[in-house]
């Protein structure tokens, strides 16, 4: 049996990769490492448990004694683990250095260590910065602007340093916004979801003309395993749907979707540095043969009917874990 370790598999987009992969990849075992964080949450695993091959170790990314020994089990690591709220950078971007950065270098250099064969680093789009016109490919300069994003740069550096200075196995995946079932109710969709079925109103930054491509976190996933199987050392991999749209006409389909009118639009003060809009060149991975499954405006309607029937997962998150509003 082979063994790859994830980190940060109990937040949102790690626990649906790690289901997916126990099926697709019937002989590999996971271990889960993570903080369980605020986000971090076992509900998202609870299925899991049990599984022959699967097991959870509770263990923060920076405490390099805990990491060396999980480490040392596995031959591949898929690396997820990090803060990740824009608006909380903002906040406080020390957690964020700390986790995103410093943690990703406690894995290299135990993944170094101990002779990890693939280490794939799970980026985001909002590295590239605002793209005004046409898609970033995988070659254009980085120029995050948030804590948060600068953070994931610095950490997409490191790791692509490794490559460079020790030939280092690292796959870095660079992806668009996502959605789905089990995102923590502080980002977007789930907050504006959750709120309308609480009957608060949607708070949408600045005029909501700002632009994100979406893209279901199943089609991330699958994006994932693809890199995991084929992708090539030392090669960064954008991945996104095509699915752009503007945070007003979002808005607009969710208040659809839901049979709630405009009224319901709560228009705040814009997002300090907000990025007008990401977009990325997606042909490096369509050439490993992605191809994504979801249109936007279905995966939207699956995602509303989950958190109208999963109150039970999301109400004491907003209620305990909430320190933004
Ligand atoms: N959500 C998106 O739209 C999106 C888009 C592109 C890339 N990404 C990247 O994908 C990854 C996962 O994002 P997500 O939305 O699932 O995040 P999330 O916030 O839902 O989950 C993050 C997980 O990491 C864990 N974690 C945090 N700090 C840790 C530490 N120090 N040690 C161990 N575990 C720790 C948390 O407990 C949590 O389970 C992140 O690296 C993020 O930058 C996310």
């Amino acid at each position: 049996m082979r063994t790859l370790l994830v980190t940060g598999g109990c937040g949102f987009i790690g626990s649906h990769f790690i289901k997916g992969f126990l099926k697709s990849h019937s002989g590999w075992k996971i271990l889960n490492l993570d903080k369980l964080s605020y986000c971090g949450n076992r509900e998202n695993t609870r299925a899991l448990e049990g599984h022959d091959r699967y097991e959870f170790i509770q263990a923060d990314i920076c405490d390099q004694d805990a990491v060396g020994p999980a480490i040392q089990k596995a031959e591949a690591v898929v690396h997820f683990a990090a803060e990740t709220h824009v608006d909380r950078s903002i906040e406080n971007a020390g957690d964020f250095l700390m986790t995103n950065v410093f943690g990703t270098r406690v894995l290299l250099d135990a993944a170094r260590k101990f002779q990890i064969k693939r280490f794939i680093h799970i980026s985001t789009d909002e590295v590239y910065g605002s793209i005004s016109q046409g898609s970033a490919d995988e070659s254009a300069p980085l120029h995050p602007s948030s804590p948060y994003s600068a953070s994931k740069a610095g950490s997409d550096l490191l790791a692509l340093s490794y490559w460079k200075t020790y030939q280092f196995p690292v796959i870095i995946t660079r992806s668009s916004n996502n959605f789905g079932p089990h995102q923590f109710p502080e980002k977007v969709i789930p907050l504006f979801i959750t709120n309308l079925i609480e009957g608060r109103k949607a708070p949408l930054y600045g005029d909501g003309q700002n632009r994100r491509d979406w893209i279901y976190v199943e089609d991330h996933c699958a994006a994932l395993e693809l890199v995991f199987d084929k992708g090539k050392e030392g090669e960064i991999y954008n991945l996104g749907a095509g699915e752009e749209i503007s945070n007003l006409e979002l808005t607009r389909l969710i208040l659809r979707q839901m049979g709630l009118g405009e009224d319901r639009i709560h228009y705040v003060p814009d997002r300090l540095g907000h990025d007008f809009r990401y977009s990325v060149n997606t042909a490096k991975i369509k050439a490993l043969g992605f191809k994504p499954r979801w249109t936007f405006p279905v995966a939207l309607t699956q995602t509303l009917a989950w958190y109208r029937q999963h109150p039970e997962w999301w109400q004491p998150l907003k209620r305990d874990k909430f320190t933004i509003k």
